[in-house]
């Protein structure tokens, strides 16, 4: 966003598309796959920016808080950024997008238990494998990192979404024990899954969102108090792992329509990064077949378009 952008005229922007996002209402569908998720009301949609200075606009139900799911895979693998030797995370997960979906195990079995990144579900398994193996209180850190990026001390985990989880984990199982059975997962797989499993069941709105992961169009300082998240270099890959990773499968056509660095859940979120000028958050639960949201990458494209951002 250029300085002198109009904060009056980005509030306008928001809110003609949260006025227009029921267009794309009845699109897709809920992920049904977890069964919490799957008693979400569809068709709502919100939408938060947060620019470099921590100013934050909304339209919409940009306050109601939602399931972060796969967004959640961007926080852990911060965590491990800042506190483990960066050596031992890049041995036991590679940085080259998978071409496959989410959950997918066929690659996993070819390339012999090293998940392709950190941001498809074997990915963020392996990362959280590492996190329980050396961190302490590893539910608390991670609660405790999203409430004091997005400013929000009520944070909380939805523990019946993370229940629903556990009660249907076989696939995410099946995963981790691939890559224990390779010897590239250490940790016990239940305690593993329980963690992944909570940090998915973040409850943030799109507000939380857009705060929380400001920093990373701010070369990795916080807006709010210039405390440092991540090194600008860390930021910069983080953002590069985030433009070819973020969106699975769908990463490239992400790319094409949106041109920014994101990461999205199933439930319905997305986070986005305009470096060096803001992040967006857009929400609604009906996802297309990847797995991401139908009327919230819609808004996206409209906001770009309209921002007249290009950063690529
Ligand atoms: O493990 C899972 O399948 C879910 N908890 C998270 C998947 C997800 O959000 C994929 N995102 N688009």
């Amino acid at each position: 966003m250029p300085a002198s952008f109009d904060p009056s005229a980005l509030d306008d922007l928001l809110t003609r598309i949260a006025r227009d996002a029921p267009r794309h209402f009845g699109e897709g569908n809920v992920a049904s796959y977890i069964p919490a998720l799957a008693e979400v009301v569809p068709d709502q949609f919100g939408i938060a920016v947060c620019d470099v200075a921590g100013r934050v606009y909304r339209a919409g139900a940009a306050d109601t808080p939602f399931s972060i799911q796969s967004i959640s895979k961007l926080l852990n693998l911060i965590i491990a950024i800042q506190h483990l030797d960066e050596a031992d995370i890049w041995q036991r997960v590679g940085r080259e997008p998978s071409g496959q979906a989410f959950n997918s195990i066929v690659q996993l079995e070819v390339e012999r238990g090293i998940p392709r990144n950190p941001f498809i579900n074997a990915g963020a398994l392996l990362v959280t494998d590492l996190l329980v193996s050396r961190i302490m209180s590893i539910h608390w850190v991670m609660r405790e990192l999203a409430r004091r990026l997005a400013g929000n001390p009520a944070l909380a985990f939805d523990t019946r979404v993370a229940s629903s989880e556990m009660a249907h984990k076989a696939r995410n199982a099946a995963l981790a024990y691939l890559m224990k059975a390779y010897g590239n997962l250490h940790g016990e797989v239940d305690e593993v899954l329980d963690v992944y499993f909570h940090g998915c069941a973040l409850s943030m709105s799109c507000v939380d969102v857009a705060r929380a992961f400001a920093f990373l169009a701010n070369r990795g300082v916080h807006p709010d108090d210039g405390s440092v998240i991540v090194t600008p270099q860390q930021n910069r890959q983080l953002n590069a792992l985030l433009l070819t990773c973020g969106l699975y499968d769908a990463a490239g056509d992400f790319a094409w329509r949106v041109g920014l660095p994101g990461k999205s859940g199933v439930g319905g979120g997305i986070v986005a990064i305009v470096p060096g000028q803001m992040s967006l958050c857009v929400w609604s639960p009906r996802l297309d077949s990847y797995g991401n949201s139908v009327a919230g990458l819609r808004a996206l494209e409209t906001l770009v378009e309209g921002l007249g951002v290009a950063p690529l």
